[in-house]
Order: structure tokens, then C-alpha cells, then sequence
């Protein structure tokens, strides 16, 4: 195999977000998110996807994100382990409801910005860049209940002003920053992706465009914010990333893969070339919607991101006759089984080629840096009798995605950085399990909240600590 180069500078690092980590949900003042309201167990899906409303919280339900791994407590103990590492980029999101409780204050919650710029100037002391997302499935509850969350035009000014607090709050701290975390999953996952959750008799493709529409006007106007507050300052897009193959040649399959492709890069294309690509018209006349304007909508868009950031776990496949009975949600975008690639325990692919197609198709596309922000291989870890945790599974899956992500690299893409998820253990987004890990440092939690949180090194530490010392150069397992 060819040795992989990454140029100097490249950020290494890992991926927590607030909601899946933090836990002391309602302490310092924060307000009741939206994830605050998905529970463990057989109504998590419904809940998700805005099929089941949820405004209050039930006592004979187990909410995971309440307590999560006591990140907020724990987060210098945390930040030194990713140091001992060497990581140079951290990667998290801001809470929204820790800064506007409500979210349509006109003044911010002291206390969460306090935490915020504990937690970046804990990166600082050890020199580790904080990569910032400013909303990671995360809507504050009030505006959900009283605006119907992005649906509302509102959400534009409340988010802006949100990002504006945040830019001003944290300038000279935070550098690189992104605004919504896979924008696209809005269409997938509705109430967990943007707080949406539908009323009888609504057309759903016309509320989540429209969603999608203050998302994106939203996501332009926190760009613009960013670059006036300091032109230092790096905004990126994030998208759930991994393309669409055609189950076969057949032009039908290949035109529906294409199809596929484009619901998803239709926000990408928006935020990195600033206008409404030309195939939206046909869609939202197939789809019965109108988008409602207001005057400067156009003249916002305009302000692109810098880079373009992307989360990569599988590749996926359609076909022309893809329906809901052959097709399922691995990581919640629908897919066709593609039976030439491993899986996961959990039914992800495993597809390092896909990384390095999609990471070709994505700079052909936008010609804007990227920064793959979110990598990794959930699984399931045993903690040995010597207290050890041997995850040679997780370091072959990462070893396989660097690789690809070198050939990226080598096909000419600049890449800034990579931040592996869950790089501490947390709670899973889909399922809300404790046992689907992601980690180089093992928590010890289970699904129903158990255990006693103490952290443990896995082997995958010792090993992602050499990758980075060698800028990539050695994924040698020992
Ligand atoms: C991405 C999300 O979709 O995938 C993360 O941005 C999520 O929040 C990650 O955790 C992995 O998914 P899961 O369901 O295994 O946690």
C-alpha cells in the first residue's frame, strides 16, 4: 500500500456535540432542547421523525441526553485526555438553549457563555483549535411550542441573534465554526433534525422546504455575522454526506441515484454557490410546495461558507424501484443494502472507497476546501478482565477511512482537517444507546443511565495518539 500524506498543518482531532454529551440538562439556567425530549426506547423513532408530538416530559420514560457522559461537568478531565493525544482540533457544538434558554431573549444567559468560554480556553491551554457547531439537532422547546419551531420565519432573527452572541462571545477563542450540523437530515428526521412535528392535514414537503428555506437563509445571514465580527473567522456548511451509487446501470437506477444525491447536496449547493440550484423549480412544482420569500432572501444567500465540512459513515444505493419495503434508514437517510459492502453491527456500511468518491464528487462540485467532521465505526466494547478494551475493529475502520481520505488528498482536494466522532463515548443519536460506541476513550454507562462514568483509554488511543504524531503517515496497528 502507498503511504499516505497529509500537508502539513492538517488538523487532527475528534467530534463530541453538546446534546449527546453534556447532559446537566437544565442546570446553569439552559432551557428544554428538543433532544431533551427523545427518550430511550420504542418511542425515540416517532418522536425523531415529528410523527409523535412530545412538548412535556414523561416520568415513566428514560431520557439519555438528561445526564449523557457529564460532559459539563467533566470537560477538563475530558479536553486533557484529547491532548494527551495531541489532537489540534476539538470539534463541538454550542447549546443554544445554555445561551438563549427560551431562545427569543434579547439578552443571553451569562452563565452559558460562561461554560462556553471555560471549555474554549481549556482547548486553548493546550493549543487545540475548537471547531464549533452552532446548532447540532438542537432547538430550544419554547420555540417549538410557541413558533412551531424552523417552520417560522422568527427563527431567522432569534438564530442570527444567537450566532452574532456567540461570534462576539467567543472572538479570539473560536476560529472555525459551522452552522447547522447535516442540514439535509431535516428532511430525513424532522423534529430531531429542525423541531418540526407535523398537524393533521399539512402537506409535509411544504413545511420542511420552507423550514429548509429559514435554515438557509439563517445559516447565510450567521455567515455574513461571522465575517463582520472578524474576517478571521472560518463559517462552514455541514453536510450527512455519502453518495448515492446506482444499484445498477440501468439509466432508471443511475437517474434515481442521481435524484438521491441531489435532495441531499440541494442545501450544500445552496450555502457553497449562494443561490437555489436550477433543478429546485421542477422538484417543488413535483412536490406541490411554494417557499415563501421575503425581499434580501436572494442577496443573503449570496454569502457563501468558506468550507465546505461533511459527516462520512457509509456510501448508499437507490434504485428506480426503491420503495419503503426494500429500502432501509442506516444513519436515517434511506437506502438500498449494497451487498458488496461490509456492515456494521448496527447495519452501517462500511465503504472507505465511498469516502474518497464522495470526497472527489463534493470538491468537483463546490471547489471550496473540506473538512470531513464526522467519521467513525459504533460498536459494541467489552471491557476485559485486565480492565482493557482491545477495539482492533475500530482501529481497522479508521485506518481504512484516513487511507481514503489520504487518496482524497492526493487526488489534489484540500482538506483542513478530520475529527472522528463520539471521540469520547455518548449517546447515540439514532438510538439513544450508551452501547453503540464510537470512542478512543471508553465511558463506563449503560443504556438505562448506569454505571459510574469513569473514563478508560482504549487500545484505539494509543494508536489514533501515533497517527496524529505522524501526520497520518503511520496507521500501523502496533
Ligand atoms: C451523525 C450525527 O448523524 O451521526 C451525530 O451528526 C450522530 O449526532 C452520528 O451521533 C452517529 O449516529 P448514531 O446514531 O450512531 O449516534
Amino acid at each position: 500500500m502507498s503511504e499516505v500524506t497529509f500537508p502539513e498543518g492538517f488538523l487532527w482531532g475528534g467530534a463530541l456535540a453538546a446534546n449527546q454529551s453534556e447532559g446537566s440538562y437544565l442546570a446553569d439556567g439552559k432551557g428544554l432542547t428538543t433532544v431533551d425530549m427523545l427518550p430511550h426506547g420504542p418511542h425515540r423513532l416517532p418522536v425523531k421523525l415529528g410523527l409523535e408530538k412530545r412538548v412535556t416530559l414523561r416520568d415513566d420514560e428514560y431520557y439519555p441526553s438528561h445526564d449523557a457522559i457529564d460532559f459539563y461537568r467533566r470537560y477538563k478531565d475530558d479536553i486533557a485526555l484529547m491532548a494527551e493525544m495531541g489532537f489540534t482540533v476539538f470539534r463541538t457544538s454550542i447549546a443554544w438553549s445554555r445561551i438563549y434558554p427560551n431562545g427569543d431573549e434579547l439578552a443571553p444567559n451569562p452563565a452559558g457563555i460562561a461554560f462556553y468560554r471555560s471549555l474554549f480556553e481549556e482547548c486553548r491551554k493546550y493549543g487545540i483549535a475548537p471547531l464549533v457547531t452552532l446548532s447540532h439537532f438542537d432547538v430550544p422547546m419554547h420555540l417549538v411550542t410557541e413558533y412551531g419551531s424552523w417552520r417560522n420565519r422568527k427563527l431567522v432573527t432569534f438564530f442570527a441573534r444567537y450566532a452574532r452572541t456567540c461570534f462576539e462571545a467567543f472572538d479570539g477563542l473560536v476560529k472555525y465554526w459551522l452552522t447547522f450540523n447535516e442540514i439535509n437530515i431535516l428532511l430525513h428526521s424532522p423534529f430531531s433534525g429542525a423541531g418540526l412535528v407535523f398537524e393533521p392535514g399539512e402537506n409535509p414537503e411544504q413545511v420542511k422546504y420552507q423550514a429548509a428555506h429559514h435554515e438557509l437563509v439563517a445559516s447565510a445571514l450567521a455567515t455574513k455575522i461571522a465575517h463582520e465580527v472578524n474576517p478571521q473567522n472560518q463559517v462552514g456548511c455541514m453536510l450527512a454526506g455519502g453518495n448515492f451509487y446506482p444499484w445498477s446501470c440501468k439509466p432508471e437506477d443511475v437517474w434515481a441515484a442521481l435524484e438521491k444525491d441531489r435532495e441531499n447536496l440541494f442545501f450544500i449547493d445552496v450555502q457553497a454557490r449562494g443561490a437555489y440550484p436550477s433543478y429546485a423549480a421542477r422538484l417543488f412544482r413535483e412536490k406541490g410546495i411554494e417557499i415563501a420569500w421575503q425581499d434580501g432572501d436572494a442577496e443573503t444567500l449570496r454569502h457563501t461558507v468558506d468550507f465546505v465540512s461533511f459527516s462520512y459513515y457509509a456510501s448508499r444505493c437507490a434504485s428506480a424501484d426503491m420503495n419503503e419495503r426494500n429500502s432501509s434508514a442506516a444513519n436515517v437517510v434511506k437506502s438500498l443494502t449494497n451487498p458488496h459492502v461490509e456492515r456494521s453491527a448496527w447495519g452501517w456500511g462500511i465503504d472507505p472507497l465511498g469516502l474518497r468518491i464522495t470526497m472527489n464528487m463534493m470538491y468537483d462540485r463546490y471547489q471550496k476546501p473540506l473538512f470531513l467532521v464526522e467519521n467513525g465505526l459504533g460498536a459494541r466494547d467489552e471491557v476485559d478482565a485486565n480492565g482493557e478494551i482491545h477495539d482492533d475493529y475500530r482501529i481497522s475502520y479508521l485506518q481504512q477511512h484516513i487511507r481514503a481520505m489520504g487518496d482524497a488528498i492526493a487526488d489534489g482536494i484540500p482538506v483542513i482537517g478530520y475529527t472522528t466522532w463520539g471521540c469520547i463515548d455518548l449517546v447515540a443519536a439514532s438510538t439513544g444507546e450508551m452501547s453503540k460506541r464510537y470512542g478512543f476513550v471508553y465511558v463506563d454507562r449503560d443504556d438505562k443511565g448506569n454505571g459510574t462514568l469513569e473514563r478508560i483509554r482504549k487500545k484505539s488511543f494509543w494508536w489514533y495518539k501515533k497517527v496524529i504524531a505522524s501526520n497520518g503517515r503511520d496507521l500501523s496497528m502496533d
